[in-house]
């Protein structure tokens, strides 16, 4: 006979690895009081990736990514070698996305496919990954957004004051910033009001509607769309060949640093998932919106990739605005105003679908369970989770009011990798535990692409400074704690038992 095992019987106890039925999952997305307005289709679905997709990536993060800094080395002119790559990584990891969300197309994205493969305690693990990628994120977007928003005001020739636009690090090394400042209560006034100014403006959107939202998103892709066309065309013929050479100064490292960083160009293909219940046909729909949107970015990214670098030498690119940087050096300011205003605009539609995306993923876990019960409730006339959506915008402007742009992106990198990794071994094990589960999209070549997907999303955070990889471990402490502490009793799962 074996042996009595305790501590594995009372992780058993502790850790819930059932997971829920797939129809449950669908049946909670039915249900009158969680319903929500569908009204969402094919074109609307890649323009909502395409507006996540561009933004702080390609018109910030990209200067680090080819100049480097302190923390790694950068992809020079291989730069578009790093975007290719990342790409292709991102690419597989979006047929397993596919695959999911059009079996089981409910708001909860990554979560919920999470749920109904791999358990609770995955799932709740990959729900707290998202919060990273979703609301950290977007931490991220708005800061840069602020600093963008700060240059275009330059050009008209208003100046910001700076310590109402600035992070508290960056406040506290600053001894005549902090002397600048008035006063309250005797403590120095320092944080960032356009970031929070943003933030804010768009929960009001988001709160009022899903139609009007993708709307107003439309707009703006359709100018980052024709900003970043003319950036390639004007800057082409200011390529200098020999910007090019030595193509990778830093060898792979560089280029695997630099992949790793323009990861976070590429994050939100994944969010078109969190409208599923807002599709008039998710089954078909939410495939086209993933695949179709990263296709595009993907194709736009490797050209201004070879277009800068053939501007401007690679080093030189270190910078917070490096496209409106290198039209000042071919002498063209006024595009270098252009293109900030494009930035401006590419970064409010980021913000506006991740601000989006976040509330839906929380109210997903509300219904399970997982999270209070509040988060799950529908505005009785907007018909959007009013609450869920409010509390997301608190807790990001509250944070970007302080934060700074490095330290949350590589978060929320570190958070989303985690995340897609978990997506792909979940195709694998839902192949093999349901092999006959009709599945109107089917991930090709299973187990090869979601194998190399996990492999490719491994190899990424291998790219990451070890600080962010530090910084991911406590905030899963923190996750895993809330979960024993709430999740683990409340969960309907556990209860329905
Ligand atoms: N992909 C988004 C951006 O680059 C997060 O801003």
């Amino acid at each position: 006979m074996l042996p009595d095992r305790p501590a594995p019987r009372l992780l058993q106890r502790l850790l819930s690895f059932r997971v829920k039925p797939i129809e449950d999952a669908v049946l909670d997305g039915e249900a009158p009081e969680h319903r929500l307005k569908r009204v969402l289709g094919p074109v609307d679905l890649v323009m909502l990736g395409i507006g996540a997709i561009v933004g702080a990536g390609i018109f910030a993060l990209v200067g680090t990514a080819a100049a480097g800094d302190h923390a790694r080395p950068g992809a020079g002119p291989g730069l578009a070698l790093s975007f290719a790559l990342t790409g292709a990584a991102c690419a597989l990891t979006a047929l397993c996305y596919a695959e999911f969300a059009s079996l089981a197309p409910i708001s909860g994205s990554a979560y919920t496919y999470a749920y109904t493969t791999l358990g609770e305690v995955v799932a709740w693990i990959i729900g707290w990954d998202l919060v990273l990628e979703y609301a950290v994120g977007n931490v991220a977007v708005a800061v840069s957004w602020s600093g963008y928003f700060c240059e275009l005001l330059r050009g008209f020739g208003i100046e910001f004051p700076k310590y109402l636009a600035t992070d508290l690090r960056s406040a506290l090394a600053d001894p005549d910033l902090l002397a600048s400042a008035p006063r309250v209560f005797g403590l120095p006034l320092v944080f960032n009001l356009p970031a929070v100014s943003i933030v804010a403006a768009l929960t009001l959107v988001l709160v009022v509607g899903i139609k009007e939202s993708a709307w107003f998103n439309t707009v703006m892709v359709v100018v980052k769309l024709i900003v970043l066309g003319f950036f390639v065309l004007l800057g082409m013929f200011y390529v200098k060949p020999q910007n090019w050479r030595p193509f990778l100064p830093n060898g792979w490292a560089g280029v695997q640093a630099g992949a790793a960083v323009v990861f976070f160009a590429f994050i939100g293909f994944d969010a078109v998932s969190t409208t599923a219940e807002e599709c008039r046909n998710p089954r078909r729909d939410l495939p086209i919106g993933i695949l179709g949107s990263l296709a595009a970015c993907t194709l736009i990214y490797v050209v201004v990739a070879v277009v800068l670098t053939g501007m401007v030498p690679w080093n030189e690119l270190g910078v917070a605005e490096p496209l409106s940087v290198a039209m000042r050096v071919v002498h063209h300011d006024w595009a270098a105003g252009v293109v900030a205003f494009g930035s401006v605009v590419a970064h409010t539609a980021v913000l506006l679908v991740f601000q989006l995306g976040q509330p839906r993923i929380l109210m997903a876990m509300s219904r399970d369970g997982l999270l209070p019960p509040g988060l799950a409730r529908v505005h009785r006339r907007f018909k959007t989770p009013h609450v869920a959506t409010i509390l997301t915008g608190l807790f990001v402007a509250g944070a970007a009011a302080l934060a700074s742009l490095e330290e949350m992106a590589d978060l929320c990198n570190i958070g989303t990798l985690m995340a897609f990794f978990l997506v792909c071994l979940g195709v694998l094990v839902l192949r093999h535990r349901d092999p006959h589960r009709p599945r109107p999209f089917r991930t090709p070549a299973v187990p090869l692409v979601p194998i190399l997907g996990a492999a490719a999303c491994f190899w990424l955070i291998l790219g990451l400074p070890d600080i962010a990889r530090v910084r991911f471990a406590v905030w899963l402490l923190v996750g895993i704690s809330l979960y024993l502490a709430y999740g683990l009793r409340r969960s309907r799962l556990r209860q329905a038992r």
